[in-house]
């Protein structure tokens, strides 16, 4: 198994459950509304998952493009959006067959730490080509490499506190020590970054980037780093 199939299970331990994903899923898409240049801007958010509140980002903008890479998450996704003219769902090769400069904002949440430092370039690379000149390159939920675990289960502890999922929140940390996620951690690692490793590597993929002060999500020991092409 590797991460991609991982997400493709309908499966109750990441989220721990349908509240829990459901506000996870609206806490982002409002973070990433916020970020929308202006209401014409066509926006690709890649490796999406499943969305759910991804209505709210089209909503604010011309275009937006969710791309999966988990084929049942993306025939799930052309389901539920079926009916938005504003959305539409793609594969990453249909992605990458986007035209050149023709995306003003391409957000990556939370999939950069199950990628290897060297897919990440040449993501960054691909991003590169499709953004306009005016773009803006979103890199979201970039784990720093000290006490990641720690942290991910104290913030998912107070966000469960704060929207009435605590309790459930308790449970699926105690499932998910026991899942095939900790087995992946092992055998495929997660990427971490430091703020000044993560500025290097967006510098040298042809970007002038900065972080951002809030990170997308509940997350907030994680980080979100905005870059315009240069
Ligand atoms: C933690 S989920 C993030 C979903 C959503 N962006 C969010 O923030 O909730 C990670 C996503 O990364 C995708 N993913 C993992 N490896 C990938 C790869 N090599 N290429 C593209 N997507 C990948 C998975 O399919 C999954 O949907």
């Amino acid at each position: 198994m590797d991460w991609i199939s991982f997400y493709d299970f309908k499966h109750s331990v990441i989220y721990v459950n349908g509240r829990h994903r459901d506000v996870h899923y609206r806490t982002i898409a409002t973070d990433i509304r916020a970020l929308v240049p202006s209401p014409d801007a066509v926006v690709m958010d890649y490796g999406c998952g499943e969305a759910t509140s991804a209505a709210l980002v089209a909503e604010a903008c011309q275009h937006l493009t969710l791309v999966e890479a988990a084929p049942n998450v993306r025939a799930a996704l052309r389901e539920r959006y079926a009916a938005n003219p504003k959305m539409s769902v793609m594969n990453p090769e249909e992605a990458a067959a986007t035209p050149d400069h023709s995306v003003d904002m391409i957000v990556l949440h939370s999939v950069a730490q199950y990628l290897t430092a060297e897919e990440l370039a040449a993501m960054m690379a691909t991003f590169r080509r499709l953004l306009k000149p005016t773009g803006t390159f979103v890199l979201g939920d970039i784990v720093p490499p000290q006490m990641a675990s720690v942290w991910a289960a104290l913030s998912l502890l107070k966000f469960g506190a704060q929207n009435g999922f605590f309790w459930a929140a308790v449970g699926g940390l105690i499932r998910i020590l026991v899942s095939d996620y900790f087995t992946l951690k092992k055998t495929h690692g997660l990427s971490h970054y430091t703020e000044a490793d993560m500025l290097a590597r967006l510098k040298a993929a042809g970007f002038a980037p900065q972080r951002a002060a809030h990170n997308i999500g509940h997350n907030q020991h994680r980080m979100t780093f905005l870059s315009k092409p240069v």
